[in-house]
């Protein structure tokens, strides 16, 4: 018979790594597998029902919102309230903080920070999406959880990962201790450990970037994309352009094959696109966790100061060369220009 090791089998043995711990955090993730199989069952279904398509409704960041948006947003909250270890979910598709005010929540040591469906443009194409999460220990000792128990640095995670509704699900999560990915099996309903000790090759031959965009990126990043389309063999160049338009769903490929991810700043959006809280922090915390390497251009994602809850950040994130060949890249180009 075939050995298996569920997601809850090993989050309970993985308990052990913190001595301190009483299982709220194994709760925590247990509640987000949860929430996560309910919005795979929506996904995987969501040709056949009357869910595809944007809700003629807009988020805090005027962006459309799809319907499954809505209910990814809904069900991960609804789980993250009934599992009583989460006293605030910051969400991308709420304005403000979501305090859970409940008897057993209120006083519970954790936050999350959640992208419920990321790539959700992609929906109604059949193509992968993906949810990204982030959890943070709360700081304010006593009276209600604060906007300020949620801006904290994203080295201060103490977990964060992925799920991505592929060609097969699979939740990918790190506590700091390496990464580990878990292929849903739809006959048993469960995630099982398929992905131990997930690394990120030091370089690969991917790169992703929104190149439309290019006449608009700074020079540094069209430098980087020149040097990725020359021919070299020894750094396997000219890469291969692949670009999904998820980024959990770019990403997760380029931990797998090695790569890089970029989601630079322009001169019209000068902090890029993507949001540091839910986005950036756990993505560059898993990257990290697998020997990867994340940065906006200049400085580590993971040290970057966090004021706002929407935040955003330009993004170069993936293999470790490939990102510190494109970082140094964008110095020249502030050499060039404080010339
Ligand atoms: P979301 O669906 O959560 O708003 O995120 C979409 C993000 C990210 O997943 C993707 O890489 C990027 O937006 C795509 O943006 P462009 O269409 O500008 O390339
Ligand atoms: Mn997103
Ligand atoms: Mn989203």
């Amino acid at each position: 018979m075939q050995e298996f090791k569920t997601l809850g089998q090993f989050i309970i043995e993985k308990q052990a790594d913190f001595p301190y711990a009483k299982g709220e955090l194994s709760r925590l993730l247990r509640d987000i597998g949860i929430a996560s199989k309910i919005v795979n069952r929506e996904v995987n279904k969501a040709g056949l029902m009357d869910i595809l398509g944007n809700a003629g409704t807009t988020n805090i960041q005027g962006e459309g919102q799809q319907k499954l948006d809505i209910y990814a947003n809904e069900q991960f909250i609804a789980a993250l309230r009934s599992g009583g270890e989460c006293c605030i979910v910051a969400s991308e598709e709420n304005e403000h903080i979501i305090p859970i005010n409940s008897e057993i929540s209120k006083s519970a040591k954790y936050v999350v920070a959640i992208d419920p469906l990321d790539g959700s443009s992609n929906i109604d194409v059949n193509v992968p999406v993906g949810t990204i999460f982030s959890i943070y220990r709360r700081k304010s000792m006593d009276g209600p959880a604060e906007l300020a128990d949620v801006l904290q640095k994203g080295t201060e995670q103490v977990a964060a990962g992925y799920i991505i509704y592929g060609s097969s699900t699979m939740l990918v999560y790190t506590t700091g201790k390496g990464v580990n990915g878990f292929t849903l099996d739809p006959s048993i309903g469960e995630f099982c450990l398929s992905h131990p000790d997930m690394q990120i090759p030091k370089a690969g031959a991917v790169y992703s970037i929104n190149e439309g965009n290019y006449v608009h990126f700074p020079q540094g990043v069209k430098q980087y994309i020149k040097y990725c389309q020359v021919e070299d063999k020894s750094t396997r160049r000219p890469y291969a352009s692949r670009y999904i338009g998820s980024m959990v769903a770019d990403l997760h490929r380029n931990l797998i094959k090695g790569g890089i991810f970029i989601y630079p700043e322009t001169a019209s959006a000068p902090n890029g696109k993507l949001r540091l809280v839910y986005e950036c922090n756990p993505l560059a915390f898993v990257i990290e966790q697998a020997g990867g390497r994340a940065s906006n251009g200049r400085e580590r994602i993971l040290g970057l100061d966090v004021s706002e809850l929407h935040q955003r950040s330009p993004i170069f994130i993936g293999s470790e060369e490939m990102v510190l060949a494109a970082e140094e890249m964008m110095v020249e180009e502030n050499q060039l220009v404080t010339k």
